[in-house]
């Protein structure tokens, strides 16, 4: 994980230099220079600043700050689809004169990864943009802006305690108070009839068809003793355990999504699921009857620590759970590794690379169940990776040893 260390934030205001603790979730370092604005600055302006790389330090109207920071989102979004548009042209532009053909779907599949890329950096752009937004909270967490909601919860919950003055952004704010709702209302798992309740900074199982894929994979034989490697929220290890085996060990590297998992658990009560935080493998476990891993599904480096369940550079969550599954398994255990193709489609990997990490841990494939997605996303035909993201299926491996 990235460290986060202790920084403070120094501004000018009423002639007074101030400083507080600098907060920042998507380790954005802290702003060289901030002013103060209020209620009379215009969205204009604000974009304007923020695009010169100025912070600004929000003392007008709570409210008045959610509809700027809206302001500003619509700003750099516009700007973004031209930026995007433009690229696509300049693409299928190269690709006539190089007399290649030139059809919308040719040149989006010749360009994807490069896409993907820039989509990464837009995205990261835009996020930078939008935290120039800044809000003061006092220690504990209290707002003394006109019309503040009482944040202290959420930020507790969401950031840990903290006593003294911090400066944040209004975005983060808004995470802290979603997540916040989320682990009131939960997320309702429909397939499984049971909701499930994500912490800030834990993976969300917004995505169910691959809840499917767990419900519908025949168990071994023997199902005894499962490890649930990554568990996040503990969605994984809830399945296994009501689908009735016996000993569940769940890990995570990331203390949040333990402590997140252990609630789940217990509003469930279900007492076969142990956690560990372990880098992948559970220490002092017995053998087991079935490994289960929804590693990240995207190859890709994660640049904060929000970013660590979607993303894995190289894929070494995924090649270290391949790795070492073998010396895990007992007798007839069975690997069942949950994965998009999306990487395959966005040219991130290849399949006959996946196919070769299975066959050098000593893993070949028994059966594979796979299922479509049909989230928003896929369906979003003005997308630029709209061709990989409508053609992505999601699968569920069962992987035995092979005797060598
Ligand atoms: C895609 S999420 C899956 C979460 C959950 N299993 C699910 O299906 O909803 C991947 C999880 O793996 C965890 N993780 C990443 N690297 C890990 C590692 N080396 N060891 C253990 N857990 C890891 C992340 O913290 C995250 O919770």
């Amino acid at each position: 994980m990235l460290a986060t260390e202790i920084q403070y934030v120094q501004w000018h205001e009423n002639e007074t230099l101030r400083q507080a603790r600098w907060l920042s979730q998507s380790n954005h370092v802290p702003p060289a220079r901030i002013v103060v604005v209020d209620d009379k600055t215009t969205a204009d302006e604000a974009y304007r600043l923020a695009c010169a790389g100025t912070s600004m330090l929000w003392r007008g109207d709570f409210n008045n700050a959610r509809q700027l920071l809206q302001a500003l989102t619509r700003r750099i979004d516009r700007t973004n689809e031209r930026s995007e548009q433009r690229k696509i042209n300049k693409a299928a532009n190269k690709s006539a004169k190089s007399g290649k053909p030139t059809d919308e779907a040719s040149v989006t599949s010749k360009v994807i990864p490069n896409l993907f890329h820039q989509q990464r950096q837009t995205q990261s752009q835009r996020s930078r943009l939008l935290s120039r937004l800044l809000l003061e909270l006092d220690a504990g967490y209290v707002s003394q802006l006109r019309r503040a909601p009482d944040v202290s919860a959420a930020c507790t919950a969401a950031f840990g305690e903290l006593n003294e003055s911090c400066l944040l952004s209004f975005r983060d704010l808004q995470g802290a108070l979603g997540a916040a709702g989320w682990r009131v209302k939960g997320v309702a798992i429909e397939n499984l009839g049971l909701s499930i309740f994500p912490h800030y900074g834990v993976f969300a199982p917004t995505r169910h068809e691959y809840v499917q894929l767990l419900l519908d994979a025949p168990l071994p034989a023997v199902y005894d003793v499962a490890f649930d490697i990554g568990t996040g929220t503990g969605l994984l290890a809830i399945i296994l355990a009501q689908r009735g085996v016996k000993q569940v060990i769940a890990t995570d590297l990331n203390p949040r999504a333990l402590a997140c998992a252990s609630e789940n658990l217990a509003r469930l009560e279900l007492p076969a699921v142990q956690l560990q935080q372990a880098d992948l493998y559970p220490t002092d476990a017995p053998l087991a009857n079935l490994l289960v891993c929804n590693p990240p599904w995207l190859p890709a480096k994660p640049t904060s620590p929000l970013e660590f369940a979607v993303y894995d550079a190289n894929s070494t969550m995924l090649r270290g759970f391949l790795q070492s599954a073998k010396q895990h398994l007992a007798e007839h255990g069975e690997v069942w590794l949950i994965l998009s193709d999306l990487a395959e489609h966005l040219q991130l990997r290849s399949r006959d690379e996946l196919l070769s990490w299975f066959a050098n841990a000593g893993l070949e494939v028994k059966y594979r169940l796979d299922t479509q997605p049909k989230h928003g996303r896929s369906q979003d035909d003005t997308d630029p990776l709209f061709a990989a993201r409508n053609a992505e299926i999601t699968s569920l491996w069962c992987l035995v040893p092979f005797n060598t």
